[in-house]
């Protein structure tokens, strides 16, 4: 479904990623790790049109994702959410939802500004399509409530509901349960599975291991720009690069 191809990618003088070559599969949930600076968003920036690549060659469904800007990707099938989430704080979950939905809302501006029946049909359906996402999420009691109020934990998951609403092929997700607790993880874990059943393909950053290795059917790992290994979830539990990679990072934590 998307395939990277020796990417590279340079910030002044310093190296992000270095002949990163991955293929995600259709249908899998896919996971990246790797220690912090390890290059990891970047390569979400990349395929979503943030800026692109140095170097290398990036397809999706086939077809070239290479000087596309981001919402012609997302228009192509392509949505993600931010580890730094990026909510509009001041609106309710379902106008925030709403929002994600405008890029295949396709109507002529007239009949928004004149309120036609056709628009307001659309509108209509659109607010019962945001608010069956919401409880898709488990915020469907929540719907009117500000997205500021939102507990951090919720707020992920309305990021969530509003990648949904673009109607995606495939799903990128950047530490989707950093700052959960543990029951809210199991939710979202419900959640990715049940994705997983509607053959959404999911393409996932995190650092829970119990959260990657119960989910995905292969897991990259990224170190320092490159990928260091590529396997099932019990490959790479057991790979010594890996365990190298980690042990390395929590020498320099202590
Ligand atoms: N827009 C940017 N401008 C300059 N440097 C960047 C930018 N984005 C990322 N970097 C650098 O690239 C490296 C990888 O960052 P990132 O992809 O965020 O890592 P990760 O998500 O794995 O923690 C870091 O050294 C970071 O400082
Ligand atoms: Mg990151």
């Amino acid at each position: 479904m998307l395939t990277l191809d020796r990417i590279s990618r340079q910030f002044g003088g310093v190296t992000a990623l270095e002949q990163v070559s991955l293929t995600v599969p259709s249908g899998q949930v896919f996971g990246l790790i790797g220690p912090n600076g390890a290059g990891k968003t970047t390569v979400f920036n990349l395929i979503t049109g943030l800026f692109p690549p140095s170097s290398g060659e990036m397809h999706f469904q086939g077809q070239s994702l290479l000087g596309l800007p981001p919402y012609r990707i997302a228009t192509r099938g392509i949505a993600r959410t931010f580890q730094n989430i990026r909510l509009f704080s001041e609106m309710s979950l379902i106008d925030n939802v709403i929002v994600g939905m405008h890029a295949h809302l396709d109507y002529p501006i007239w009949d928004a500004v004149l309120r036609t029946p056709r628009f307001r049909a659309m509108e209509r359906n659109a607010r019962m399509e945001a608010h069956h996402l919401l409880q898709r999420v488990g915020l469907g009691d929540l719907s009117q409530e500000l997205a500021g109020n939102l507990s951090y934990g919720n707020q992920r998951k309305l990021e969530i509901a509003r990648a949904l609403a673009t109607q995606p092929r495939l799903l990128l997700l950047d530490e989707p349960v950093a700052g959960m607790n543990a029951t809210e993880k199991n939710a979202v874990m419900a959640l990715i599975e049940s994705l997983r059943q509607d053959h959404l393909t999911v393409f996932m950053i995190e650092h829970d291991m119990r959260f990657v290795m119960g989910l995905c059917d292969t897991v990259a790992v990224l170190n320092f720009g490159r990928i260091i290994a590529e396997g099932t979830p019990s490959a790479i539990q057991s790979n010594p690069a890996v365990i190298e990679a980690y042990l390395g990072q929590e020498d320099t934590a202590s």
